[in-house]
């Protein structure tokens, strides 16, 4: 009898962190590596956040707090959801976990059973199918082409819904493509969903704040009011607040799903930490004119990404809506050989290259359901990522 569950067989480690941590082993080695593997921004999180924790621990906010949120931020998430959102949540409709992370998990283990469906499109953020598969449930993909701006497509999600569906995912601006739904495109969707009312959707807005160009950003609950008893909104402070080390996230949604994962959330981890919440309630009433000028910064990046991305032999680069990843097409070099006489067969293969021989850790695409591509985050300073860059154009060129 094996000591570790079965269950563990169905999953495997995060594969973005995994890449991190490799590029940390050769780094540690004293090799010269740029990390382009990380989901968090550079920068720090604001001072007045800070402050607002350093205060907490002062006044004794060190004690368990509700289970799935203090009161004091439950209110701020509902003022958030009304002011950036047109959704009208009450307190009683707000979960907070530790990260988004942690609110998508506890809403999956809630609600599914042996066998339920959950669509995931792809590309996908790598743990919504393994928190799925550990949930009980079995993912079901969709491919959104480059070619559809990596984006699903009303009459793909139509002809994926079974009777044992119980999910579908969206995640818009996406990690890994960047790519955002249009307030119409949300509407095409919506109106397939309205067909099939025992479908809920688990609609991530994490990198809500990182969006480009004018783009406006629109949530499916607020698009098709239709949608809202069955839509958990989850947003967390992580990206937009430059908070991912704090771990809060939280969700507004239906009154019997909010139950269900405080639930669980009182029999593993209790509240998330409370000095953590309070800094989170200053995050969301606090000034927040950041988070426009370094989004300002992160299309700037963009630009130089996609710019030099396109310049390298066999890259081709869309140009995404909003998050800080693009996720190049390496088409091109699949069939190459490497000035070491290896060759290129797979995605794999050449974030194994672009790591070795150009010292450039990035993350390869079948890790996010889709080949042959990779994922960049830009998540990194100007000097940095054109250095990148000029290593990738002559990796790039280097392959015969
Ligand atoms: C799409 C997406 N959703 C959710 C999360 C979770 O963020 P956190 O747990 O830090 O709130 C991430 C983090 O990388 C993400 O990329």
């Amino acid at each position: 009898m094996s000591f570790l569950a079965t269950r563990l067989d169905r999953i495997k480690p995060s594969p973005t962190i995994a890449a991190g941590q490799k590029a940390r082993e050769l780094k540690a080695a004293g090799r010269d590596i740029i990390s382009l593997d990380a989901g968090e921004p550079d920068f720090d999180t604001p001072d007045s956040i800070k402050e607002a924790a350093i205060a907490a621990i002062r006044n004794g906010q060190t004690k368990y707090t509700t289970v799935d949120g203090t009161p004091a931020l439950k209110q701020a998430i509902c003022d958030k959801f009304k002011r950036e959102n047109g959704l009208t949540y009450t307190p009683e409709q707000i979960t907070v976990g530790a990260g988004g992370k942690h609110v998508l998990f506890n809403a999956l283990l809630a609600t599914l059973n042996e066998g339920d469906e959950v669509i995931v499109p792809a590309p996908y953020w790598v743990s919504y199918p393994d928190m799925t598969l550990l949930a009980g449930g079995t993912p079901v993909f969709v491919e959104c082409p480059a070619e559809k701006g990596f984006k699903l497509q009303p009459q793909d999600l139509e002809r994926t819904i079974t009777p044992r569906t119980k999910w579908l995912v969206l995640n818009s601006p996406s990690n890994p493509t960047g790519a955002a739904y249009t307030r119409d495109e949300l509407k095409a969707l919506a109106q397939v969903l309205l067909r099939h009312p025992h479908v809920y959707i688990l609609n991530d807005d994490m990198y809500e704040h990182v969006i480009y160009d004018g783009f406006a950003f629109s949530t499916i609950a607020e698009v098709e009011p239709g949608l809202y008893d069955r839509t958990l909104t989850v947003n967390g402070v992580s990206k937009a607040y430059a908070m991912t080390g704090w771990r809060i996230g939280y969700a507004g949604g239906p009154v019997a799903l909010i139950k269900a994962i405080a639930k669980i959330q009182s029999q593993s981890t209790t509240n998330p930490s409370s000095i953590s919440q309070a800094a989170a309630v200053a995050a969301l009433s606090g000034p927040q004119d950041f988070i426009a000028s370094r989004a300002e910064v992160f299309q700037k990046r963009r630009d130089l990404v996609v710019s030099m991305l396109n310049q390298a032999k066999g890259i081709t680069c869309h140009r995404p809506e909003g998050a800080f990843y693009v996720f190049p097409s390496c088409a091109g070099v699949i069939g190459k050989t490497t000035p070491d006489g290896k060759v290129i067969e797979s995605d794999q293969d050449f974030a194994l290259y672009l790591l070795m021989s150009a010292g450039v850790s990035v993350v390869f695409g079948a890790a996010f359901g889709m080949s042959p591509f990779f994922r960049i985050s830009y998540a990194a300073s100007t000097e940095s990522l054109e250095e990148s860059c000029r290593r990738i154009q002559r990796a790039c060129g280097d392959l015969r």
